[in-house]
This record gives C-alpha cells, structure tokens and sequence, in this order.
C-alpha cells in the first residue's frame, strides 16, 4: 500500500468527509510543521544549545527551560502569519497572543503546551507537544483569555506529538484518532496507524506514587487494591510506569491501554490539580474519547467543565474506559 502523508490524509478528510474546513486543513498543516521544526531541535541536544534552563519563570511559577521558550517562539513563528488564526494561547504565556496587524486573522483559537515533560529534558526521555484548537467566537476581532475559555466539548480538533525515538504525531478531528509517524528523510508525516482505540480493561496504571501520602482516600483505596494484586479485591496482578512526560504516557495508553492519573491531592489542592485543563487535559481527554477511552476528573466529564481561567488547572484521570468508571464511582461512594 502507498504510504499516506499527512497532507494527502487532510485532504481526503476534506474532501471525502467534507469533515475538514480548508482554514482548518493549513492550520493543522502549519502546527505539523512548527512540531517538526521543534523535533529538529530536541533532536540535537546537547550540540544545539538548547538543554538546560533558560533562567525565567513561566505564569504558573515554573522554572522554563530553554526549550519551553524556544518552542513556544517556534509555534508563535509559524502560526502567526498563515490568516487561519485569531490568537493562540499557551503554558509559556500570561496572556492571549494576538495576530500582529499586518497579518490577517482567522476563525480558529490555537491553544497548546509547546513543550510537555520538561523534566525530561536533560535526561533524553521522550517529551512532547500537546495543541488544541476551538473556534473564535463570532464577531470577535481581538480575542481576550474570555473567548478561549470554552469547554472542551467545543475543540474541533486536538493532537499532541511525542518526541520519542521516533516522532509522532496523534490527531483526531473529531472522526477518530490517527498516528503519523515522522519520516526524518522526507521531512513529512507519513500515516502509520488508524483509528485507535484504547481497550476498555487493562491491567496497568501510571500515577506519581510519592504523592501517594497527599491523596484521597478515593484514590487511595483504588491504588491499594491495584497493588495488592492477586491476593487483592482485583484477584490479579496490575503492573505500574510513569514516565513523567504525559505525552508518552498518555501514549502509552494509546498503544497498549493503561489508567493515566493525575488527581487531587493535599499538595496540588489549592490550585486545584496539577495539569492544565486547557493545554493538557482537554485536548488529552478528546483524544481519549475519540479512541474509546474516558477521561475524567474523578467527578465530572473533563470535556464538560466551563473553564474559569486559561491556566486552570484539574484533577486528571483517563484511559481504558472500565478503569476510569470505577474510580469515579470510588469518588462517588466517598463524597
Ligand atoms: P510540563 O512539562 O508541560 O510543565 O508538564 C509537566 C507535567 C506532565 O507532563 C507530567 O504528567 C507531570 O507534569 C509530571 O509530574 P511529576 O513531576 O509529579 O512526575
Ligand atoms: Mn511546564
Ligand atoms: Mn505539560
Ligand atoms: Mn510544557
């Protein structure tokens, strides 16, 4: 079978399905293009320059490391000219960036996190670029953080890439979700996988175990019974990774199944969570249900939350579809 690219598959979709708008079809084109240029610098590491901290603070009070910068300006770059945005927002920035003036503007609201796992950086583990894109209200010429606060229902499209040994892209238009894989010679994104779809049981889960004094006692109990094992409620034995990088371990459970979660706890209460609903979460969790999964915080559908801020963060728990329900119901018998 010839291989499919990227553009070739967007312009199928827009055609075929009369799924995908042609201001859509460049912006998604263009986001491509900005995550290779970013797979391009993180592939050269050390020799690049680019590891290492870039000696500032991001609004989330964060150490940025070069890379969180160089990729922020990377998207900034590409997205700004092509007429297909009104603003894009991101992890990186306080506030909205406009569309300089002597750009015109489009109908759609990109909003991403350029650079996920940070901490991974350094060590040369798998980080990634996590993007979601929502329509700009009408009418609005100059959009403030008001207009992207949207929920997650209302994204059009989402994806992230992985920066792993080899570059992935992950995509849904709301019709499914679908792998591109990276072809570093020919500089383009080749399809490699249709339709994924994560298995509704699975036997693997992914949690920062040292925060495991800080949880509820929901999450407590269901992580206890997950290592107890076969001699445990669950009669079988579960098997845990964390990488660190949601990218590569939402990924993970993209590829294999697996529960993915990040939830509420003693240290990350007053902020509500750790990850960020409109960068990490929504996006991570419309992947989720397009492929099957369920993604949810441990009280409510991720997608349906009304965000109230841009930096917004949530508890975050998503994956094989019968895991999730049960620690929602977990919460449901405590609360
Ligand atoms: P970012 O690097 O974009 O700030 O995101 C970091 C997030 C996420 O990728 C990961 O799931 C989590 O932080 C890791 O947290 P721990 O340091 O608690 O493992
Ligand atoms: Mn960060
Ligand atoms: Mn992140
Ligand atoms: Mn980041």
């Amino acid at each position: 079978m010839k291989a499919v690219a990227l553009t070739r598959f967007l312009i199928e979709a827009q055609r075929e399905r009369g799924q995908l708008a042609p201001d859509l079809r460049l912006l998604i084109e263009i986001v491509a293009r900005a995550c290779k240029s970013i797979s391009h610098a993180i592939g050269k590491g050390e020799l690049g320059g680019v590891l290492g901290s870039a000696g500032s603070t991001n609004v989330q009070g964060e150490a940025q490391k070069k890379l969180d910068v160089l990729s922020n300006e990377i998207f900034l770059d590409a997205n700004e000219w092509g007429g297909h945005l009104a603003a894009l927002a991101s992890e990186e920035m306080d506030d909205p960036h406009l569309i300089p003036h002597r750009y015109p503007k489009g109908n759609y609201l990109l909003v991403f996190d350029p650079l996920d796992g940070s901490s991974n950086i350094d060590v040369n583990v798998s980080v990634g670029t996590i993007f979601s894109v929502l329509r700009c209200p009408e009418g609005i010429t100059e959009p403030n953080a008001e207009h992207f606060l949207q929920p997650g229902v209302k994204q059009v499209a989402a994806g992230y890439t992985v920066y792993g040994p080899s570059t992935l892209l992950i995509l849904t238009l709301g019709d499914g979700v679908h792998q591109f894989t990276l072809d570093r010679e020919l500089g383009s994104f080749v399809l490699t996988k249709r339709n994924l779809r994560i298995a509704e049981d699975t036997s693997e889960f992914a949690i920062n175990m040292s925060n495991q004094r800080h949880w509820e006692p929901p999450v407590q109990r269901y992580i206890d019974e997950l290592v107890a094992g076969k001699t445990g409620p669950r009669e079988r034995d579960f098997n845990m990774r964390w990488v660190a990088s949601m990218v590569a371990d939402v990924h993970r459970i993209m590829t294999r199944g697996g529960i993915f979660m990040y939830p509420l706890d003693a240290k990350t209460r007053d902020k509500g969570g750790k990850l960020r609903l409109m960068y990490e979460a929504n996006p991570m969790a419309m992947l989720v249900e397009q492929a099957g999964g369920a993604a949810s915080t441990g009280r409510q559908r991720i997608l349906d939350l009304a965000p109230a801020a841009l930096h917004q963060r949530v508890p975050v728990i998503l994956g094989s579809r019968n895991e999730v329900e049960r620690v929602v119901s977990y919460h449901r018998s405590y609360d």
